[in-house]
């Protein structure tokens, strides 16, 4: 069982890599052979709309077809029996590279069919990651879940299976001394990351078990 883990994050070792790490632990131990990738080691572009993948003789395979830097990462994917996408939240929504990961990733894989959407003939679990300097009840004040949700929502429909895991109010500097934010109260900070933060990893781990698992349940 082959599990891909995508890090939408520019930062290789922090809150989202930390989020993915834990999941990919729980995908090992439930017996997946485990993959990660860093999308910003690749210079990619997002759909730019070539729409080879809706040709009536369409010969994609559910592969996009511009090829750039990302192909491989696709190519991962698409032999992939589970995936792991995690990205921080740049102004309410998923980062740029997480979004352009995920258009090329999805769009070759929907029909425009509203009664057959995905190409798809097996389900592959599939997960996204949110982290976010946003604490839970302004997240759900300003609707982050919905919007947020919309990305997974999608997953869902082509892939057949997929859930949301949020850590919130995430510690964003190694040292908040050093920056200019007046806005965030560093105790309160660096109390959310060793109180509420392995909680957060933990439920990481339970995401990554779970899904593992889900790969035979739903097939
Ligand atoms: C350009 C930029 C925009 C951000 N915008 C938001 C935002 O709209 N809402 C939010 O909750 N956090 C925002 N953040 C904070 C990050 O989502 C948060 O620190 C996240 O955990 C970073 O992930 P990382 O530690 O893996 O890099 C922003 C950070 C950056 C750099």
């Amino acid at each position: 069982m082959k599990a891909l883990f995508v890090n939408g994050s520019p930062r290789k070792n922090w809150n989202t890599f930390k989020m993915l790490e834990s999941a990919m632990k729980g995908a090992s131990e439930a017996g997946a052979d485990c993959e990660f990738v860093n999308l910003y080691d690749a210079a990619f572009k997002g759909c730019v709309s070539c729409f080879a993948c809706k040709l009536k003789n369409d010969k994609t395979n559910g592969l996009c077809a511009f090829k750039d830097a990302l192909t491989p990462v696709l190519e991962k994917a698409r032999q992939a029996d589970m995936i792991v996408i995690g990205g921080p939240v740049y102004f309410g929504h998923v980062t740029a590279m997480t979004l352009a990961f995920t258009e090329r990733l999805m769009f070759p894989l929907m029909n425009y069919d509203m009664n057959n959407r995905t190409k798809l003939d097996k389900v592959i679990p599939t997960a996204m990651i949110f982290t976010m300097n946003c604490p839970e009840a302004l997240a759900e004040k300003i609707n982050y879940n919905k919007t947020l949700g919309a990305n997974v929502e999608m997953l869902k429909a082509i892939f057949g299976y997929s859930e949301m895991l949020c850590a919130y109010d995430t510690y964003q500097f190694s040292d908040y001394s050093r920056y200019y934010c007046t806005m965030f109260d560093e105790a309160a900070k660096a109390k959310q990351r060793d109180t509420q933060f392995p909680i957060d990893l933990n439920n990481a781990y339970e995401l990554g078990k779970r899904l593992a698992a889900k790969v035979s349940e739903l097939n």
